[in-house]
């Protein structure tokens, strides 16, 4: 047998070169067509006949070919190079399929190249291919996918979040349940993945900055919920709450800058106090997401008056967001913001909660575009148990160029260093079309 399949792998090698060499009705090329399918006859004649690549040799069943010479390297090679971990062909393998699979195996290796669809393109039907499984791919693929899923949640947020203030400036009340609604699919994801939810807050905004901020915030109040373990149903009462914290600004007109930062707080509570439900929190989060708890900020308020938690988380969740989002020019890296909400805890922010958000975040944000040692550029994507080795989305390569495909590393097994954070503002590109 294995003097068959030698035969047959001699065959489909010389007649690879001869497309390579000849045009289609050369008779060189003809040649080589009936020589592959006469080899293809014998191997076939008992029924379908398998060649499989295993760990870089070449198998005809469970037996190694050990054939000399070019044609069986070139043969395995091709078939490695292009993913296909076997063929089998099946009795009736004719001169039309010798066409297509050797054309097939002539195809320019890359990622995106599927042989089975080439073959099938070709009217192949004497030979099967099937395709080495690439774990790394498949995972890819798969996050992927969900990272779809995420961004189309994102997208449900802000257009159900633009109905609430188109609803609201056309002087109707308001009207939350839709955005309540899809409160609990965030906290799942959230207590799945905290890292795929913290990427969404890196969106940006087009235009509509307010929608966003009242999302982006939304992530980060329950980002510091979910770290100070709160229940679900607490989580989705404290996510409504930062959805809706700055509501009482669109009774505000665009001229009216001044009472619309000291009066929104109150505005709010005012159109909240007016919604259907039982859950008091948006109402105080709205009325209380400007206070300080060393007594600085506004409402003006008693020495005595402490905010509640909900209200000193959304603080913190809408001040990193104003400074990363920073309307006035560049916002802070994320690193930098960091700094300065910890500069603010004790004072305006509350420290405990400060402590958590920032755990959470982690030295090196998801979001954040960073430097390694050997000048490669990427997106962190992941933070890992060491806060100084993230996992990142490799995007440039150590000499600047733009990888083909991103590479995932893990800096916890890599030698290399993060050296710097670098602006997304200098490398014109946002961190979501990237993670
Ligand atoms: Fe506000
Ligand atoms: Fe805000």
């Amino acid at each position: 047998m294995t003097a068959q399949a030698n035969d047959l792998v001699a065959a489909l090698a010389a007649a690879r070169k001869a497309t390579q060499f000849y045009p289609g009705e050369h008779p060189r090329f003809v040649e080589a067509v009936d020589a592959l399918v006469a080899e293809a006859g014998m191997c076939t004649a008992e029924g379908p006949f398998t060649l499989n690549v295993h760990e870089g040799r070449l198998y005809c069943g469970s037996e190694v070919l050990t054939g000399e010479g070019p044609s069986l390297s070139s043969v395995l090679e091709s078939m490695e190079a292009r993913k296909v971990e076997s063929f089998t062909f099946l009795p009736g393998f004719s001169a039309e399929d010798a066409r297509g699979l050797t054309e097939a195996l002539n195809l320019r290796p890359s990622p995106e190249l599927d042989v089975e669809a080439e073959l099938a393109a070709r009217g192949v039907t004497g030979v099967q291919v099937s395709r080495v499984v690439d774990g790394n791919a498949e995972e890819r693929k798969e996050r992927d996918r969900e990272r779809e899923r995420d961004k189309a949640l994102y997208r449900r947020f802000v257009s159900t979040m633009r109905r609430v203030s188109e609803g609201m400036r056309q002087g109707g009340g308001v009207d939350v349940s839709e955005a309540s609604g899809l409160v609990p699919e965030i906290v799942s994801r959230l207590l799945e993945s905290p890292s795929a939810v913290l990427a969404l807050a890196t969106i940006r905004s087009k235009g509509e900055e307010d929608l966003f901020h009242a999302i982006n915030v939304m992530i980060y109040a329950m980002t510091v919920g979910s770290a100070l373990e709160l229940p679900e149903e607490g989580l989705a009462s404290l996510g409504v709450s930062a959805l809706v914290h700055d509501i009482g600004k669109a009774v505000f007109d665009a001229d009216q800058a001044d009472a619309m930062r000291l009066h929104h707080p109150q505005a709010g509570a005012d159109i909240l106090a007016r919604m259907p439900g039982d859950d008091r929190a948006p109402m105080l989060v709205a009325f209380e997401h400007h206070m300080g708890v060393d007594g600085s900020g506004w409402p003006e308020r008693d020495a005595s008056y402490f905010p509640h938690p909900y209200s000193r988380m959304v603080a913190i969740a809408d001040r990193y967001e104003t400074l990363t989002k920073s309307r006035s020019g560049p916002g802070l890296t994320p690193d930098r913001a960091v700094a300065r909400i910890l500069s603010e805890s004790g004072t305006a922010l509350d420290p405990v909660f400060t402590r958590l958000f920032v755990r959470a975040l982690g030295v090196f944000p998801v979001g954040c575009w960073v430097r390694l040692s050997d000048h490669a550029v990427g997106v962190v994507r992941d933070n890992g148990a060491d806060p100084l080795r993230p996992k990142v989305r490799l995007i440039y390569d150590a000499r600047g160029l733009e990888l083909h495909e991103p590479a995932e590393i893990d800096l916890a097994g890599d030698t290399r260093e993060i050296v710097e954070v670098v602006d997304e503002l200098q490398l014109a590109e946002a961190a979501a079309d990237r993670l």
